[in-house]
């Protein structure tokens, strides 16, 4: 009787302390930058896959997330995103959406409130490439690709031309390149928690397609600030620290040579290319062929990675 009892205290205390997990909205409003790409940022996605998160019940939304990464419910796109969520981040999660006003509480004029990130992340500039061009020689069908991404287009934008700067721009990327990345992102050869789940389901004939619909479309200028470090250093190397310049494989524009499997870097989105660096440096991206990149960054310091990464992503 005494063992029941005492049982029954340990799971009362369990229930207490699983209660005592209390979501701060604050804090789950910064930990929510990436549901917004798919949910909208406070909560609302007029794009029916996604369903609304805003004024939902807290405690509903803590045992979805908990539900996602234990696997109990499963789905593709969530599963990556709960995985790596403690239960304070699910508390706070829950706490930030379930104080967003619903979208039947939302009024016209509040409107710019409810403007999701998404709706800037899908009208992306350019028109959207449908078909193969006639001289393009790809694996992949245009066509097809474009099927199949409606996935991506929350975080890459609808033409490949993410404008959220974590988020790399694929349009205009070479269709061989993209294809690798998303096949090793597979394999595990290289590392993304968020893009380890979008392509746990891609056949090698879908990252074919994908990888030439993205290459068909048209990368929209950069943003970046000219820096002139980082072009001396872009055309130049440093012979003194032994970095090689890297205009010997991203191409003097910048645009990459796909065949030989070198990206395009032009414009890219800073935060994304200097994320990208300091992963070859540290190792945790190690996905080049013969450690290509990983030589070069492990001599880069700060700085010129700063500087570097001014000047490639301000490149048209
Ligand atoms: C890539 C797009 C995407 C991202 C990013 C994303 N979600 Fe989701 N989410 C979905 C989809 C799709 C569903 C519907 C799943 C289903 O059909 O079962 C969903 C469902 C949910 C649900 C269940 C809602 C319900 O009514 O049952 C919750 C809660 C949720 N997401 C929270 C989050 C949080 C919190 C984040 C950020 C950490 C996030 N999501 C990021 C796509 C996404
Ligand atoms: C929830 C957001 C999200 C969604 C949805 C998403 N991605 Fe990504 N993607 C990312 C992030 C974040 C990275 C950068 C990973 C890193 O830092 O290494 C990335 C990187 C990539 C890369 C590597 C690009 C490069 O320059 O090396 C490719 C290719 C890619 N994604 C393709 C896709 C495709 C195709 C889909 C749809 C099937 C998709 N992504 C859906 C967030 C997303
Ligand atoms: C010897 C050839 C070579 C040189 C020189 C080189 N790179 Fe690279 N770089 C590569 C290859 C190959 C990859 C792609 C690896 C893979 O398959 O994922 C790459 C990838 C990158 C990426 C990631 C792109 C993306 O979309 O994720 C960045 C950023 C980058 N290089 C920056 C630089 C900078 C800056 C320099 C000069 C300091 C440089 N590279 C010099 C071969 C090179």
């Amino acid at each position: 009787m005494k063992k029941i009892i005492f049982s029954l205290l340990l799971v009362l205390g369990a229930i207490n302390t699983a209660n005592a997990v209390e979501g701060d909205a604050q804090a789950g409003k910064d930990k929510s930058s990436v549901c917004g790409a798919c949910h909208g940022a406070t909560g609302i996605n007029p794009n029916p896959t996604y369903p609304d998160l805003a004024g939902q019940h807290a405690a509903y939304i803590t045992k979805q997330l908990a539900d996602f990464k234990s696997g109990a419910r499963s789905d593709m796109m969530m599963a990556p995103m709960a995985a790596n969520l403690s239960e304070q981040d699910m508390a706070d999660l829950a706490a930030y959406f379930a104080s967003q006003k619903r979208a039947s509480e939302r009024t016209e004029a509040a409107d710019d409130n409810s403007a999701p990130t998404t709706a800037a992340a899908t009208t992306g500039s350019a028109e959207i490439v449908t078909s193969t061009p006639a001289k393009a020689i790809y694996a992949g069908d245009v066509k097809a690709g474009q099927e199949k991404s409606a996935m991506c287009v929350a975080c890459h934008g609808a033409d490949g031309n993410s404008l959220v700067a974590i988020y790399p721009k694929l349009a205009g990327q070479s269709a061989s390149y993209l294809t690798k990345q998303l096949a090793d992102f597979k394999s595990g050869a290289r590392k993304d928690p968020v893009m380890v789940g979008m392509v746990a389901a891609l056949s090698e004939k879908d990252m074919q397609d994908l990888g030439a619909f993205f290459a068909v479309q048209t990368p929209t200028a950069g943003v970046g600030t000219a820096s002139n470090v980082g072009q001396k250093l872009y055309f130049g190397g440093d012979a003194e620290k032994g970095i090689t310049a890297c205009v010997a494989c991203h191409g003097v524009n910048g645009k990459g040579m796909a065949q030989a499997g070198f990206p395009a870097l032009a414009g890219q989105n800073a935060a994304y290319l200097n994320k990208q660096i300091a992963s070859f440096r540290d190792g945790s991206r190690g996905n080049d062929r013969n450690d290509m990149m990983r030589n070069i960054a492990i001599k880069l310091s700060d700085n010129d990675i700063d500087e570097l990464v001014k000047y490639m992503s301000s490149l048209k």
